[in-house]
């Protein structure tokens, strides 16, 4: 048996393989590939409709938001974001854009805004980080907010670092989340946010296809230069095909969220998360071998770090893990270590596995690390 760790692109549903690989050469006796129809034709369109519907559904995302299916990632949302919003607030100029920052994705998002507005970091993880070694989410009582801002940023769920918000933050301003690495696996209150984007290719299906869900009132506030096919407003009235979508992406994530609804939903799959990354951090905090350096109250469901107290173990632990079946654990280039990600599609028995090869690990080799 094989588990797959990778942090993305990462494992999908076994069944919604199967169903694709069925449905590869004649979709529904149509004659044809997803990959060959007209994003336009009736095919599509039902095939569009539905994940569409189907997301509504899952995420109960109120009937004043829209969903988009855009592509470019979360990456190109950085971008995007203020694009869109940076006009929001017509007092400052140029727009006060406050951002959280709790790690690797943050700084990148920072980084991209700053391009457009001017960044107010509100909080930085970085400080607690240096004074206690652990990452964490400056206490919300601590953020310095601007009254004017356009808009406030925070990383849902910091994909390398493995630290992930446990709370909603509270804010005049909208607030606009990056999930791509925890969207649809814990419940949320869509209306507690602005907007939500999410690449797909971690906790949804391939890459290609980015996630936006946006509230009504946000759209319409463009900047003059920002690229039609990034106008959050023309994409919406265009029913996200004011360019042509990523048809297959859309696809493959629309039968990954049928797969969502016959597990029961978000609440039956945010259970299952907790128990496996209870499981995880257990096995971890445990052992003598390995440890996670990220406090408690902000430890990640969906993406686990963990670090051989004895790197010298590194390349055995890889090589043995990968004899066991279990792939792709290595840690982010730049932060090293390991790193399991168990996103929905990651059965409590590929955990199980995971934590049942640590254990022997840390028996054979906790002696060395001493
Ligand atoms: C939290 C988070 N934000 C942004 C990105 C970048 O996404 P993309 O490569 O799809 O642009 C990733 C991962 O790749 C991520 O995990």
């Amino acid at each position: 048996m094989i588990y797959n760790f990778s942090a993305g692109p990462a494992v999908l549903p076994e069944e919604v393989l199967r169903q694709a690989a069925s449905e590869m050469l004649d979709w529904h006796g149509s004659g044809m590939s997803v990959m060959e129809m007209s994003h336009r034709g009736p095919e599509f369109m039902s095939i569009m409709n539905q994940a569409q519907q189907d997301l509504r559904d899952l995420l109960a995302v109120p009937a004043n938001y829209h969903i988009l299916f855009m592509q470019g990632g979360a990456i190109a949302e950085n971008a995007i974001v203020p694009l869109n919003l940076a006009g929001l607030q017509q007092r400052a100029q140029p727009a006060t854009l406050d951002y959280v920052c709790t790690g690797s994705w943050s700084v990148k998002s920072i980084r991209e805004a700053a391009k457009y507005g001017k960044v107010n970091v509100a909080a930085d993880s970085a400080a607690a980080l240096a004074s206690q070694k652990l990452s964490a989410i400056p206490a919300p009582s601590t953020w310095k907010l601007s009254p004017d801002a356009a808009y406030l940023h925070i990383c849902a769920n910091e994909t390398i670092d493995g630290v992930e918000y446990q709370f909603v933050p509270q804010a005049d301003a909208p607030i606009v989340a990056d999930m791509s690495s925890n969207i649809l696996s814990r419940v949320i209150n869509v209306a507690d946010y602005g907007v939500i984007y999410a690449g797909a290719q971690k906790n949804i299906g391939p890459a290609g296809l980015t996630i936006v869900i946006v509230r009504d009132d946000l759209l319409g506030h463009a900047l003059p230069y920002c690229p039609s096919a990034f106008n959050w407003k023309n994409v919406a009235e265009n029913d996200s095909m004011y360019n042509t979508p990523p048809t297959y992406a859309i696809y493959i994530a629309g039968l990954v969220f049928q797969w969502l609804k016959r597990q029961g939903g978000v609440a039956a799959l945010e259970k299952i998360n907790i128990a496996k990354a209870a499981l995880l951090y257990d096995c971890i905090d445990t052992s003598r071998l390995y440890e996670n350096r990220v406090r408690q109250d902000c430890r990640s469901r969906m993406n686990i770090p963990f670090f051989l107290k004895d790197e010298s173990l590194n390349a055995s632990f890889l090589s043995a893990a990968r004899e066991r079946g279990l792939l792709q654990l290595r840690g982010h280039k730049s932060v090293g270590g390991m790193r399991a990600s168990i996103y929905n599609a990651m059965p409590l028995e590929g955990v199980q596995a995971l934590v049942g090869f640590m254990r022997d690990f840390d028996d054979e080799h906790a002696v060395s690390a001493h």
